[in-house]
C-alpha cells in the first residue's frame, strides 16, 4: 500500500502522512525534510547555490546522511525558503528521487507507505494507490506556520510568514521540473476549515470507498 500525498506549504500534509499511516501501520516519509537536509547541507558548506556545479552538489547529497536526527534549525523559515531554492535544481531532484522511490517500495515495516511533498504523486509514485493532494486559504497556512514557528522560539512577523509562504509557494508551481502540482487521479481536500482529526477522517472514509475521487480546484 502506498499513499502519496501532495499539497502547498502548510496545508497540514505533514500532519495527514504522520496520522494517517500510524492509523494504517504504514512507514512515513516527509521528503520535505530531505529537501529542508539538503538546505541546511548548502548553507553550512557554504555552497553558492548561483555557480554550484552539478557535481558538486551530487557529491554534497550523496555524503549526507539523511536519517540523522536533525536539529529544531531544519523546520526555521530560513531553511524552508532554502529547501525550495535547492528544490528547483534538476541535479537535486535526481539525486533524492531514487531515495524516495526505494523508501515507497522498501518500507522499513514492510507493509506500505505514506510519502508527502510536492510531486509525490506525479512525479515519484505515479502508480500509488491513493493520491492526496491538500490546500488552504494562504493566510490560514500562515497562521498556522507562525503559530509552530513561535512555539519553537522563532521570532518573526505573521506578515513575514505569510510572505515565505505565497513566495515558496509560487516558486514551487512554477519551477520547470517536477513543479507542485494536483496528479489528476488525487483527491482534492480544502482543509481552509478543518482541524487535522477532520483532514483525517475524510481521507480515512475516501480509503473505505466512501468518496468519489474529486479532482483538485485549489491551485
Ligand atoms: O512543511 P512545508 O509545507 O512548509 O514544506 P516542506 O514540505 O518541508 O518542503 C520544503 C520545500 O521543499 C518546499 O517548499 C519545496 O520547495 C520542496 N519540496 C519539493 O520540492 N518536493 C517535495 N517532494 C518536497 C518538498
Amino acid at each position: 500500500m502506498i499513499i502519496a500525498i501532495d499539497g502547498t506549504a502548510a496545508s497540514g500534509k505533514g500532519t495527514l502522512g504522520r496520522t494517517l499511516a500510524m492509523r494504517l501501520g504504514l512507514d512515513y516519509l516527509d521528503t520535505g525534510q530531505l529537501y529542508r537536509a539538503v538546505g541546511l547541507a548548502v548553507k553550512l558548506a557554504g555552497v553558492n547555490l548561483e555557480d554550484a556545479s552539478d557535481e558538486t552538489l551530487k557529491t554534497l547529497i550523496d555524503q549526507l546522511d539523511l536519517c540523522q536526527k536533525f536539529g529544531p534549525e531544519l523546520r526555521s523559515s530560513e531553511i524552508g525558503e532554502l529547501a525550495s531554492k535547492v528544490a528547483a535544481i534538476a541535479q537535486v531532484r535526481t539525486s533524492l528521487l531514487e531515495r524516495q522511490r526505494d523508501f515507497a517500495h522498501n518500507p522499513p515495516h514492510g507493509k506500505g507507505a505514506v510519502l508527502d511533498g510536492r510531486d509525490i504523486g506525479s512525479v515519484v509514485l505515479p502508480d500509488a494507490d491513493a493520491k492526496f493532494f491538500i490546500d488552504a486559504a494562504a493566510d490560514i497556512r500562515a497562521t498556522r506556520r507562525h503559530l509552530e514557528l513561535k512555539a519553537r522560539g522563532e521570532d518573526i512577523e505573521f506578515s513575514e510568514v505569510l510572505a515565505d509562504i505565497i513566495k515558496r509557494d509560487c516558486r514551487d508551481k512554477n519551477r520547470t521540473i517536477a513543479p507542485l502540482i494536483a496528479a489528476s487521479d488525487a483527491f482534492f481536500i480544502d482543509s481552509s476549515d478543518k482541524n487535522a482529526d477532520e483532514v483525517l477522517a475524510i481521507c480515512l472514509d475516501y480509503l473505505d470507498g466512501g468518496h468519489e475521487p474529486q479532482a483538485a480546484t485549489g491551485l
